[in-house]
């Protein structure tokens, strides 16, 4: 192995870090399914058949196929920084018999988001979980370059036009959300300086959902959110798990349910798609369904129903929990830190308030939320320490040499990443490297306002204003690969919807903070790593209070 010191600003991460080791309950199951035989056997394997040369090291492990699921599951980056440490940037573990090579940092990022398709392919490894939730024809079921117009198609469909249409929808679903919920029954008593309390990532969610049907979904899911609409969506969400991700297809009555849904789902979409052709049922002009009708592939075929259903339904499912989890954790953070709430509603005072009244705003504009600094670091700082996706994926066609910058076997030559191996890029663990970062443990917006800060310098590599923009079939966009800040991912499967969620978030944190101080007397909570996307562990309660009576 190759001796590489931990930085000393890791170990904060790693004393904070929940302690997770293989439980007694874990081990025993374990030995009750794996014969003690084929451990002693798989431990010998690794401490005595010699390694190849260009195989990347692999990480140590007891327990055959398991392999390293228990760490990796519980705590990615712990288990990464300890991996970094002992093998270096770049190491294969084994999570239940798959053989995954991770390639750490900024460089690591580059090599597998700036690879081509043909060699690092996330159809490969996606499609058995998202195919049977969005269903079939769409996004991973489909060959790359499809995809890529079907990228286009909905690119067209988050027009500056339809931006300047969603503020105020989202601004006024949120408002009305607050005077109705009974999470916010203390704010509705309109004159009391009481404090009332609501569990964000449950608000978040909902407001989430609320706003996103408004806009994107169009009125008729906005409409049926309070009927058969929800119980669907919720069953199909449960098939967007990590089990569903390790095991496509397992004889349970979730699997059997997501099923049900994406076809309830699908055909539900598929209805109102109908009725919108023949030109019954009123005026849509800002929704993506409006747009999708008018998109035809390069063949010169049209989108089918099913089609567009089927990616309204990935849409919805690509930024339902993604918002809404950076929603609450940006909520939760401004709780805890006074300092910046306030900044951040002196800011919508500057900009918005009327005449110095207390509690006199004007609406938000699209315009005016491209230009407040303090809002905008809020949410990029949030997506720096919580970044919703903490591992990307890539499925290995062909062999790879691995770039000796990267990493490089001590006896020369290169590290050579095999055909059927996964691979995974960590932007989160870029995102939080104290050799990058100053403070990388800590919230703290205000380095994104330091015009000479490293924050500013990664931003721009991701944003890259006039520098190198690559057209992968869904419009030019920043390469970004190089970046030690890719919260959207980079390349070719770049996220599309950087500039709603942005609009949504923004929209959203200056209509409660307009509204209310928060506090949180248990702390900021720490990861949960067990849903698909980071959440925050409970209690994850947040104090409220009316600011203006
Ligand atoms: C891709 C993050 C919101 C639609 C991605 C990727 C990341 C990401 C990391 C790259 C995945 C990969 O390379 O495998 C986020 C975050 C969001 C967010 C942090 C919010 C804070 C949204 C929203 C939408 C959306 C609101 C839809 C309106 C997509 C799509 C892709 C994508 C279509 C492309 C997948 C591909 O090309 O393989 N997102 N996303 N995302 N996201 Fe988002």
């Amino acid at each position: 192995t190759i001796p590489i010191t931990v930085p000393d600003a890791w170990s904060g991460y790693l004393a904070q870090a929940q302690e997770i080791s293989l439980t007694p309950t874990v081990i025993l199951l374990a030995l009750v399914n794996v014969p003690l035989l084929a451990i002693v056997l798989n431990v010998l394997r690794q401490l005595i058949v010699p390694h190849s040369k260009t195989a990347p090291p692999v990480v140590f492990h007891w327990i055959p196929i398991i392999g390293s699921a228990i760490e990796y599951g519980n705590d990615p980056m712990k288990f990464f920084v300890n991996c970094q440490a002992k093998y270096g940037n770049v190491f294969t573990f084994i999570l239940l018999g798959r053989k995954v090579t991770v390639c750490l940092g900024a460089k690591g990022n580059n090599f597998i988001l700036g690879g081509k398709s043909t060699v690092f392919n996330a159809e490969d490894a996606y499609t058995h979980l998202t195919t049977p939730v969005f269903g079939p024809d769409v996004v991973y079921d489909v060959p790359n370059e499809i995809f890529m117009e079907q990228k286009k198609f909905v690119k067209f469909g988050l027009s500056t036009d339809n931006f300047r249409a969603y503020v105020g929808m989202i601004e006024e679903e949120v408002e009305e959300f607050l005077s109705s919920d009974p999470a916010f029954s203390t704010y509705q008593m309109k004159e009391t300086t009481e404090w009332g309390s609501f569990e964000a990532v449950k608000v978040l969610a909902e407001i989430t959902i609320l706003t996103a049907s408004r806009t994107l979904q169009g009125t008729e899911v906005r409409e049926n959110l309070n009927k058969s609409f929800a119980q669907i969506y919720t069953d199909l969400d449960g098939g967007f798990t990590p089990i569903n991700f390790m095991f496509p297809n397992l004889p349970l009555e979730s699997y059997r349910k997501r099923d049900r849904a994406q076809k309830q789902m699908s055909e539900f979409f598929a209805g109102f798609i109908k009725k919108r052709r023949t030109g019954g049922s009123g005026q849509h002009d800002h929704d993506m369904i409006a747009a999708l009708l008018n998109q035809k592939y390069r063949s010169g075929k049209a989108l089918k129903d099913h089609e567009i259903a089927n990616i309204m339904i990935a849409l919805l499912m690509a930024g339902q929990h993604t918002s809404s989890a950076t929603g609450a954790w940006a909520l939760l953070q401004l709780a805890e830190r006074d300092d910046v709430a306030d900044a951040l509603y002196q800011e919508q005072v500057k900009h918005f308030g009327i005449n110095g009244e207390p509690g006199k705003f004007r609406p938000l504009t699209y315009e005016d939320l491209r230009d407040l600094p303090v809002l905008d670091s809020v949410i990029r700082e949030t997506l720096r320490v919580h970044p919703p996706i903490h591992s990307i994926m890539r499925a290995v066609r062909d062999d790879v040499p691995v770039p000796p910058t990267l990493a490089a076997p001590k006896s020369e030559g290169t590290y050579i990443v095999p055909k059927g191996h996964v691979v995974l890029a960590s932007p989160f663990f870029a995102q939080m490297d104290p050799t990058v970062w100053k403070n990388a443990n800590k919230w703290e917006p205000a380095r994104w306002n330091d015009p000479e800060g490293v924050a500013m310098m990664a931003l721009k590599e991701y944003t890259d204003e006039g520098g190198e923009k690559i057209d992968f079939g869904f419009g030019a966009v920043s390469k970004g690969t190089d970046s030690p800040y890719q919260p959207f991912g980079a390349g070719r499967h770049r996220c599309i919807g950087e500039q709603f969620a942005y609009l949504q978030l923004g929209t959203i944190l200056s209509t409660f903070i307009r509204k209310m101080e928060f506090k949180i007397p248990t702390g900021v909570p720490e990861h949960n790593y067990h849903t698909m996307i980071v959440m925050p562990k409970t209690p994850r309660d947040i104090q409220y209070r009316r600011r203006h009576v």
